[in-house]
């Protein structure tokens, strides 16, 4: 099999790269989804506080409310305090958790979107079929530049988010909004050229 991609397709490079990123796409999202399990566990120990101060009555309040607003203060930072903690050389003898495991995955989606634009520059692509028109050249162009923006504008959402704080969740939840968009519109067109023919000349992503 060919490193570059040319006359007869995608070459090796741009195959590892494309399913790489996959990859690391499906399992971010998995880790994203399931970092709920740990809101919900932040929401537990919330419960457990407003117990004690229905027990306590006034003579707790102010301990209480410390408890209640370092508690808020962990929810909405527990997604950075584990990047800092990686950066800060924690290292991983207490395990990875899911919010570690989300901001070292979020950090190679950086780096593999970083390879991928450069190796585009330089390995080129392979031609388009024959068969495909001005139009949907364009559209196929447009979607391809578009998958390649998300792959980096998702990270970064991910990234203001640990910087600001958690009330910039909304932006991180409407970026992957988009990008799974952009691939439900890419697989789906890759399924109806795979069925009838593929974009690029002889080019076999699989
Ligand atoms: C392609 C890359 C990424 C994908 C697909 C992704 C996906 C997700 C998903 C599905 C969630 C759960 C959203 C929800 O609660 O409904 C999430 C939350 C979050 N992500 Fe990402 N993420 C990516 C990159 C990043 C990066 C690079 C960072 C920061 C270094 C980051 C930081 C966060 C934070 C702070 C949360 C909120 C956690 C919480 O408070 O529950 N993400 N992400
Ligand atoms: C994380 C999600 C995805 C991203 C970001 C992505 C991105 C891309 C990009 C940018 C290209 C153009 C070639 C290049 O510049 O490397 C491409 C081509 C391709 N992708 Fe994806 N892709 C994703 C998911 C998928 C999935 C799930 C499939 C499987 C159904 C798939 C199948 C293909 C195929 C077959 C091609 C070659 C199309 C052709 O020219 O014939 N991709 N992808």
């Amino acid at each position: 099999m060919r490193l570059r991609n040319g006359e007869y397709g995608y070459g090796a490079v741009t195959k590892a790269l494309h399913w790489l990123t996959v990859a690391a796409v499906v399992a971010q999202f998995a880790v994203g989804w399931s970092m709920e399990a740990d809101d919900a566990a932040f929401d537990r120990e919330d419960d457990r506080i407003d117990a004690l101060e229905d027990a306590g009555g006034d003579r707790v309040e102010a301990e209480i409310d410390r408890l209640e607003d370092e508690l808020d203060h962990r929810e909405d930072n527990y997604v950075a305090d584990a990047a800092s903690g990686l950066l800060g050389g924690d290292g991983f003898a207490d395990g990875l958790s899911r919010a570690e495991l989300h901001v070292l995955l979020g950090l190679s989606l950086i780096l593999l979107a970083l390879m991928r634009v450069v190796w585009r520059r330089v390995g080129g692509l392979p031609p388009w079929a024959e068969h495909l028109g001005t139009g949907e050249r364009r559209l196929e162009a447009m979607l391809e530049k578009a998958l390649l923006t998300m792959l980096f504008v998702v990270p970064a959402t991910g990234l203001i988010l640990i910087a600001v704080g958690a009330r910039w969740l909304p932006l991180h939840v409407a970026a992957q909004v988009v990008f799974l968009a952009v691939i439900s519109i890419h697989v789906g067109l890759v399924l109806k050229h795979t069925v009838v023919r593929r974009n690029r000349h002889l080019a076999r992503m699989l």
